[in-house]
């Protein structure tokens, strides 16, 4: 398997179904209506996803459990050849917004993050993110949050949750506060808005990647600007179809996106939610569109340029990118 680098994955969406049932019979939580009989996660749409996300998610709640969250999901990237990830990481799931138990669960999570990098897992850093429909107060406060633990490991600022929820401009002052502290910029956006809420992403809050993006297909001058500008994808094809958003693969745009020169990488979002895994989609997207492994190895190349990650890293992830022939004795 070829190393992978995965930027757009959010934790909680990445929870083994296990998992989060045990944390719920310990502490007699009823779930009812997250499972579905299989025993993965239910869901009718995106709106009700987010809802199904949200009680999951409740179970987790010490940074204790974000210790074993965050190691049974870098496991599982490791087993899918990841070397370098970066995983939304959201002050509101993680302490409401409190920035001293935000505090706690950061270390936690660095901590799960160093044994697994000693023991020659994924690189991990995290980018804090804001959940949109919780509004712009709670999205300063996450900003707050960020700009507070900005360092090795926190190096990112990001906007998810329903993206027709208040516009881009609504949340310009938290990421002018997390860009201050010298965050990394990401917002999702082109997934159920359409291309001119990428626009008014990159216009009003200035970021240098999208999560998503994808609808952006549907304005040519916008593939031009975002090809020209050098604005990353964070392309998650399988969330798109597990949520109806293409009827298949050969329907997604992400291939018309690379040929008009957008630079895209790609990422699972929700892997647990939408029961895939990134070798899988590679898989998937090698028989609709014949891409090879050189194909799949230039998009972690611009994925790693993109990282939200220290000069040192980026270098030494990007080495380890190159095919072993081409790599210097
Ligand atoms: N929160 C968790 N997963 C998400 C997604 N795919 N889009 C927006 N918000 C999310
Ligand atoms: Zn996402």
């Amino acid at each position: 398997m070829i190393p992978k680098v995965e930027l757009h994955l959010h934790v909680e969406g990445a929870a083994p179904s296990a998992l989060i049932r045990d944390l719920a019979q310990r502490q007699g939580t009823d779930l009812t209506g997250v499972f579905a009989e299989d025993g993965g996660y239910a869901f009718r749409d995106f709106w009700h996803f987010l809802k199904v996300y949200e009680a999951a998610t409740s179970v987790l709640r010490t940074p204790g459990d974000y210790h074993r969250l965050v190691t049974a999901v870098l496991e599982a990237q490791a087993a899918e050849s990841v070397i370098y990830t970066e995983h939304f990481l959201s002050p509101d799931f993680c302490g409401g917004g409190d920035l001293t138990a935000w505090r706690d669960y950061v270390a936690a999570m660095a901590d799960a993050a160093a044994g697994v990098a000693a023991q020659g897992g994924p690189r991990l850093r995290g980018v804090v993110t804001a959940v949109r429909h919780l509004g712009p107060d709670s999205a300063k406060r996450a900003a707050r949050c960020a700009a507070e633990t900005a360092g090795e490991f926190i190096t990112g600022f990001g906007l998810a949750g329903d993206e027709r929820a208040g516009v881009p401009r609504d949340f310009a002052y938290a990421f002018d506060m997390a860009r201050e502290a010298g965050l990394g910029l990401t917002a999702h956006a082109g997934e159920w808005d359409g291309p001119r809420s990428v626009s008014d992403a990159l216009d009003d809050l200035r970021v240098s990647r999208i999560g998503h993006g994808v609808r952006a297909i549907e304005d040519a001058a916008l593939v031009e600007r975002l090809a020209r500008d050098g604005i990353v994808l964070e392309v998650c094809p399988g969330s798109n179809i597990a949520l109806g958003l293409y009827p298949d693969w050969s329907a997604h745009p992400v291939a018309r996106l690379r040929d008009a020169g957008v630079p895209v990488c790609l990422s699972t979002d929700d892997p647990s939610f939408f029961r895939t895994r990134l070798g899988w989609e590679y898989d998937r997207l090698a028989a609709a569109f014949g891409w090879t492994e050189a194909d799949f190895a230039a998009m972690n190349r611009t994925a790693m340029a993109a990282a939200f990650c220290d000069v040192a890293t980026r270098a030494e992830m990007t080495q380890r990118l190159e095919p072993a022939d081409d790599r210097p004795a």
